[in-house]
């Protein structure tokens, strides 16, 4: 498919980004963040050169976030009260992924939380933008036998776009977070798949990554582990044990009580590409201790939406193999469509290769947390009642940990 000319590359200069905590306004690609959240996509677009004319997100600690980094960009709460958009490029929502996430209540699409998307449509078909761009989790492509896609797709065709997605993993953008997501585009201007399939690098070589640090989540253990080598696993929002919490970091070159240990929340700013620091003003209106994780965990990496934005300013060319979906079958892990066809597009979860900041060169080994003697043990009890096959250096350092921790405790 063709949808007419390619449009000429913006150069993105040093000078237009964000090079600190604040973000100020220029450029031509306009855009409105709805869901937006402490504005991973936003921050990302403007990195690429993109001008955030509106925000609207409802919960006040993001909101105090966006009022300090997006200072003047006016900001609208519950997005059911908006009654229009103004008029922008582009149509940005990460929308809630509460009824869509296997950790969530999974009621799928029509749930409370993730049918606001719902109020998206209603937004553009009253004032339909050049370009939309969501942003959900993976399990959104397999829930209810696909149906989540389903209503996106008929939705969007419904307001006359195309449309591509795609699931990527942070880790493209250089950070050392494994992080999958499913980035959707669509557009009645630019044909999407050039914006989204016009990269490909490959899944990064095992042997690039270090064998010094593996992230791990402390709060799993009997099913799963979310094991990630030189990398910490997913940051969420929530957690099996119901609380937004780290992950844990095994260093086991570490002396003995320094190698079962958490990234400080300025760190796991830093694991979805902002700057140290960028969720503070959260503090203000909140003194709950998982109010800043649950921010950052419910993000997008900042270098993602950067993609995407420079390949919107600057589409490329996509001329790959692609299979038709037939109505019905699984969604695949990436494809485009419109007008009622969809096909699926072999390409991996890396659509470039940025340098990579590998885990030890972000984490603080001295200053980072020991995991809790609770944490500890709660974990090593989960280990022992497990069928999972575990790095027995690994479990013989939690056990000593936990044992560790537990004497400290004992004596305050
Ligand atoms: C998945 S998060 C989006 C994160 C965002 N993309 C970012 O990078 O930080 C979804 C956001 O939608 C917000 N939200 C939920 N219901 C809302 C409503 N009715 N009106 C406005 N925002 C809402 C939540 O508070 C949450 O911050």
């Amino acid at each position: 498919m063709d949808y007419g000319e390619v449009q000429p590359g913006r150069v993105i200069t040093e000078s237009s980004r964000c090079r600190l905590g604040r973000v100020t306004n220029r450029s031509d690609l306009t855009v409105a963040g709805l869901f937006a959240g402490i504005g991973g996509i936003e921050l990302g677009l403007h990195n690429a050169g993109a001008d955030t004319k509106l925000l609207c997100e409802w919960w006040e600690p993001a909101q105090a976030v966006l009022a300090e980094r997006f200072k003047g960009v006016p900001l609208e709460g519950d997005i059911q009260e908006v009654d229009r958009l103004p008029d922008v490029d582009l149509v940005t929502a990460g929308f809630p992924c509460t009824d869509l996430s296997q950790a969530g209540r999974t009621k799928g699409i029509t749930g409370q939380a993730s049918g606001l998307v719902a109020e998206v449509f209603r937004l553009l078909s009253s004032r339909p933008a050049p370009m939309l761009l969501l942003e959900n989790v993976r399990n959104m492509l397999v829930l209810d036998k696909g149906e989540a896609m389903r209503f996106l797709v008929e939705e969007i065709e419904a307001l006359g776009y195309h449309w591509a997605y795609r699931l990527v993993d942070s880790r493209f953008t250089g950070v050392p977070q494994r992080r999958q997501r499913v980035i959707f585009v669509a557009s009645r201007e630019i044909e999407p798949a050039k914006i989204l399939f016009a990269d490909d690098a490959n899944e990064r070589q095992e042997s690039s990554l270090r064998d010094d640090l593996h992230g791990f989540y402390w709060t799993e253990g009997l099913r799963g582990l979310g094991w990630a080598r030189d990398a910490v696993p997913t940051l969420k929002a929530g957690s099996t044990i119901g609380i937004p919490s780290p992950p844990a970091i095994w260093n086991p070159h570490g002396q003995e009580g320094r190698r079962i240990l958490t990234p400080r929340i300025e760190e796991a700013e830093q694991l979805q590409g902002f700057a140290p620091g960028w969720t503070a003003p959260a503090a203000e209106v909140s003194s709950r201790k998982g109010t800043r994780w649950k921010l950052v965990g419910n993000a997008v990496t900042v270098g993602v939406s950067q993609w995407v934005g420079e390949r919107i300013q600057s589409p490329g060319n996509f001329d790959g193999v692609a299979t038709r979906v037939d109505p019905g079958s699984r969604w695949p892990l990436a494809a485009y469509g419109g007008g009622g066809e969809a096909w699926a597009v072999d390409v991996s979860l890396w659509p470039r290769e940025s340098p990579y900041r590998h885990l030890s060169d972000l984490i603080d080994l001295d200053l980072a947390p020991q995991l809790s003697a609770r944490a500890s043990a709660g974990f090593l009890s989960r280990t022992e009642r497990s069928t999972l096959n575990f790095n027995d250096d690994f479990l013989r350092d939690v056990a000593d940990h936990a044992a560790l921790m537990a004497n400290d405790s004992a004596l305050v």
